[in-house]
């Protein structure tokens, strides 16, 4: 594609701006339009070239930003500029984030809008709501089967709530992060019903077919996600008369990105939610976005092209929101999701770290940093503008996606020892305190992954229930060292609600027939704030979980070497129970931390002088940010208590790690 091409386009599309859009100051607009049309044009060209009405589809979808932009607040435009300024604002360590369901959490959208100070008590500023759009009122998948993308689901509450709710973050300095579900949508949704109807245009929203021909092609390759409750990936529509392609569960249809209708909606629709407010986009189940027969139509390049060219029009209408993309896959695809080839995010500036979230996990049931060690070192680096999400738990299931040379490399057997972790969290192997239930059972593929309350999981159940002391200190030591983990990696941690408080498995979701068929609901929890005020009565569970957690969030945000700046170096340590990794202060030397976690349930011990000739901790003056306190050093070999961690300082001065 020449350049001379786009440029000759753009002019004829703002010469027809003149006569159709007769708004004042769209310089901004324009300034930012020129700057990205070149990459935009090529991208839809790439996906949709091919075409006749090409060119009336590139006008279109130039026409949907210029109104995009024209509708975006004030307010948000000057944050845009801020931001732009600015733009490694959200590479700081000052952020903090909290995943939750309004309705879990606070019962619906005003009860969350009141429950703000208690995320400030504990120090998030930045809420992940869940979906909260227009869905079924049955089974939703959790409202990811949204029914009316630009309403609130009357349960939550309606828009004006959520403009209530952002301009109320906003004033504390919190940032919003919604869902748009891009790859699918409820039969409900207005375009299946019309397709349902016969309406040929909106049947091409979407992947149909009148006989099984395409789609058992399709299902050669194509892997079951929910193969218990929701076997093969086509459904037979009864109105339609046609099969439909239903990757997730038979009423959540897949959309069809080879249509560019599709792809102007679905972005017209990410800008709505960028205009009432959202700072963050969570762009749901991404390396879905394009099928192709013959593959498992996972991570497929046009997926890549389709966040490229979003991003892209992002960056004109609304550049201050960042994507976050959820793609739960093997760590050398979740990389790409960023951008390949690049410095700044091309697709998305976050992405979740599931393969950390898996590989923390993994040392917790094998005691032992092996693994973790092994899968960190592989870990793909990342762009420099773009940050990861460090997560312990959310939502969704834990999938055991390591890298099977990963496995390999640490003497075990990928198939058993996968095994072995079910077995673990879920309590079968013995001698564990795991209380997690099998989630995705695959009889044909023997793939299993795990839900389960992170307490559960950490044995804090067992432990209550036998009324142990010990056991009861083992569970919130284990927890709190998670939780250092992903405060001290370097990106955004994520604490899923109820976490904080040690809520436990919520059996409840067994007796609504909507719920039953699918355990993740046991980790999705309805707050007890009874429960929770018991955070302010010293020694209670609740109390050591959410003081101890809001510690470590206030000495995170006054630590600059946590900032995301690539900044991490894992340490190779001889001791197999310990992970630890430096992070060096971007231009202060003197404030670099050393995170170190035990992950046995024996204290270890880890010698300074294994680090290296980096003069570190020379004359045995260390301090523990995470507890203010100094611990103990034996000459040079430092004690780690059993599922304890420390993030360490040299307290000399102008001593250089
Ligand atoms: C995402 C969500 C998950 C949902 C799926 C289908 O992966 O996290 O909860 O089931 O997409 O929307
Ligand atoms: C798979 C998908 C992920 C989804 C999850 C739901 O892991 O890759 O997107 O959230 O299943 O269980």
């Amino acid at each position: 594609m020449y350049e001379q091409v786009s440029h000759a386009l753009l002019n004829d599309i703002l010469d027809e701006f003149d006569h159709r859009i007769t708004r004042q100051d769209l310089r901004h607009f324009y300034t930012r339009l020129g700057a990205n049309f070149y990459a935009i044009h090529s991208l839809f060209y790439h996906l949709y070239g091919h075409r006749e009405d090409f060119r009336q589809q590139t006008i279109q979808l130039t026409e949907r930003l210029a109104r995009a932009y024209i509708e975006r607040p004030a307010a948000l435009k000057q944050i845009d500029m801020a931001r732009e300024e600015d733009h490694n604002w959200f590479l700081s360590q000052e952020w903090v984030g909290m995943a939750l369901y309004s309705d879990g959490f606070a019962g619906n959208l005003q009860g969350l809008t009141q429950r703000l100070p208690y995320l400030q008590e504990l120090g998030v500023n930045l809420v992940h709501v869940m979906p909260i759009l227009r869905c079924p009122l049955g089974a939703s998948d959790g409202g990811y089967a949204v029914s009316d993308f630009r309403d609130i689901d009357p349960r939550a509450g309606n828009v004006e709530d959520v403009v209530t709710l952002a301009e109320a973050m906003r004033k504390r300095g919190m940032l919003l992060t919604l869902d748009v579900v891009v790859n699918h949508t409820s039969n409900e949704h207005e375009w299946a019903q019309r397709a349902r109807a016969g309406d040929a245009e909106y049947q091409k929203f979407y992947y149909t077919f009148p006989n099984r021909d395409v789609p058992d092609m399709f299902e050669e390759t194509l892997p079951e996600i929910f193969p218990e409750t929701a076997p093969g990936n086509f459904t037979w529509d009864e109105a339609m008369e046609r099969w439909v392609m239903t990757v997730f569960n038979s009423y959540q249809w897949d959309l069809n990105y080879s249509n560019p209708a599709v792809f102007i909606e679905m972005l017209d629709i990410i800008l709505f939610w960028a205009n009432q407010g959202a700072d963050v986009v969570r762009l749901d189940a991404v390396a879905f976005l394009w099928k192709k027969i013959g593959t498992t139509s996972q991570n497929e390049r046009e997926a890549h092209l389709i966040l490229q060219l979003m991003k892209d029009c992002c960056q004109v209408v609304a550049p201050g929101v960042l994507f976050i993309a959820e793609a739960i896959v093997a760590p050398s695809e979740i990389i790409k999701y960023f951008g390949e080839d690049a410095i700044i995010a091309k697709e998305c500036e976050i992405a979740y770290n599931a393969t950390f979230m898996a590989l923390l996990w993994d040392a917790v049931a094998t005691r032992n940093a092996k693994l973790l060690n092994q899968g960190v070192r592989n870990l793909p680096s990342k762009l420099d503008r773009a940050t990861w999400l460090n997560y312990l738990r959310c939502h969704d299931d834990i999938g055991l996606g390591f890298d099977d040379a990963d496995i390999r490399a640490c003497d075990y057997d990928p198939y058993s020892h996968r095994r072995f972790l079910v077995d673990w969290f879920t309590g079968v192997f013995a001698g564990s305190p795991g209380r997690g239930r099998p989630f995705g059972v695959n009889p044909r593929t023997g793939d299993a992954r795990i839900s389960g309350a992170l307490a559960s999981l950490a044995g804090l159940e067992t432990a209550l229930e036998s009324g142990d002391t010990e056991s009861i200190d083992r569970s919130v030591n284990l927890i709190l060292t998670l939780h250092g983990m992903i405060l001290a990696f370097g990106g955004i941690p994520l604490i899923w609600y109820g976490d904080e408080l040690g809520t436990l498995n919520d059996n409840s979701f067994l007796d609504d027939v909507n719920k039953a068929g699918d355990n993740r609901w046991i980790h999705r929890p309805r707050i007890d704030w009874n429960r929770a005020e018991r955070r302010r009565e010293p020694g209670t569970v609740e109390q050591r979980l959410f003081n101890g957690l809001k510690r470590l969030i206030a000495v995170r945000k006054s630590t600059p070497a946590f900032a995301d700046f690539n900044n991490r170096e894992l340490l190779d340590v001889p001791n197999p129970h310990l992970f630890a990794f430096l992070r060096t202060h971007p231009t202060m030397q003197t404030d670099s931390v050393l995170v170190v976690a035990n992950f046995d349930l024996q204290p270890q011990y880890l010698d300074l002088k294994d680090l290296g000739n980096r003069g570190l901790f020379r004359f045995g003056q260390v301090k523990d940010l995470a507890t203010g306190e100094s611990p103990a050093l034996l000459n040079t070999r430092l004690v780690i208590p059993p599922l304890r961690f420390y993030w360490l300082t040299d307290q000399r001065p102008g001593a250089v790690l």
